[in-house]
């Protein structure tokens, strides 16, 4: 069985991420969504919300799992016995980060490959920071995140904006 790991922040899940793990299911037997921790981000929602969500936007997929992981994302994939990363790559702007993580990632775990599917044209500017903007200014993200998750994404990304006086 060839499992892989779709690892991310995921504050919030967007449409460009199912986008990516529907297309890691179709390509691998089991996929883990592994809500992760990024040292580099303070993210808006909790790590349970963020399973929370995932869990209702792949909820379709048979063959996707939902977990979360405070440690190194290269022992996960051992502890698991998966042998893929799967990454959406959206422009160069992505590129010198990941290729960062995928080569740091093969000398922790030299088990580990990493593998970048490229998002969809209409996915290449969607991203977590976008929706949180936008929802925050109060316009209607519905083109951004799965329907299962918009209202209680909306509504909290709306009262932060108005929790903080903004
Ligand atoms: O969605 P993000 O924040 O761009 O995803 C980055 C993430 C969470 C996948 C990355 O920070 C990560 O792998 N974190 C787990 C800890 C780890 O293994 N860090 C070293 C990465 S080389």
């Amino acid at each position: 069985m060839r499992t892989a790991i779709c690892p991310g922040s995921f504050d919030p899940i967007t449409k460009g991420h199912v986008d990516i793990i529907e297309r890691a299911a179709a390509l691998f037997d089991r996929v883990i969504v592994l809500i992760s921790h990024n040292p580099d981000k303070k993210p808006v929602f909790s790590v349970s919300q963020r399973v929370d969500f995932v869990k209702r936007s792949v909820a379709h997929l048979p063959n996707v799992q939902v977990d979360h992981h405070a440690g190194l994302l290269a022992e996960y994939l051992s502890h698991q016995n998966a042998c893929a990363i799967v990454k959406g790559l959206r422009a160069m702007s992505d590129f010198e980060s990941e290729f960062q993580m995928a080569l740091a990632n093969k000398t922790l775990n030299p088990a580990a490959e990493t593998v970048f599917l490229t998002t969809r044209a209409e996915n290449m500017y969607l991203s977590s920071s976008l929706v949180r903007q936008l929802a925050g200014l109060g316009a209607n993200i519905a083109a951004f995140v799965p329907p299962a998750i918009l209202s209680d994404v909306q509504k909290t990304l709306q009262g932060e904006t108005n929790n903080d006086g903004k």
